[in-house]
């Protein structure tokens, strides 16, 4: 069901906005015009993705840089290595492992930005 989520003149492209609906925390990203709705909590350490960086179709995550593709919730890296030491990063550690986010079909009506939430 869709449920109204935001004014689109709100979020302007490049631009997102953290919402909370129906108990779930959601990031409404604007690339190009296009609305897409994102898990809130990053899939590495939870932090808040609307304090990140949103180039083209990819979230930066604020803490640690891992990136997100919007369209699809992949995880397309994970946190940034910490030191020298860590630059060729072992992908089996668990503190480097980073979830995908869940998306939500987003669509816009009469100026408003609408999420199909379950
Ligand atoms: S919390 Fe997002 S990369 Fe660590």
């Amino acid at each position: 069901m869709f449920v109204k989520a935001a004014e689109a003149a709100e979020i302007l492209p490049g631009g997102m906005k953290a919402v909370t609906l129906n108990g779930r925390e959601v990031v409404l990203c604007n690339y190009g015009g296009a609305f897409y709705a994102v898990e809130r909590a990053c899939g590495h350490a939870k932090a808040r993705l609307e304090r990140g960086a949103l180039t083209g179709w990819v979230l930066t995550c604020p803490l640690h840089f891992a990136q997100f593709d919007i369209r699809s919730g992949e995880a397309l890296s994970g946190p940034a290595p910490k030191a020298p030491a860590s630059k060729h990063p072992d992908p089996a550690d668990p503190a480097l492992k980073t979830a995908s986010l869940k998306t939500w079909p987003v669509k816009t009506e009469n100026g408003f930005i609408f999420i199909d939430l379950p």
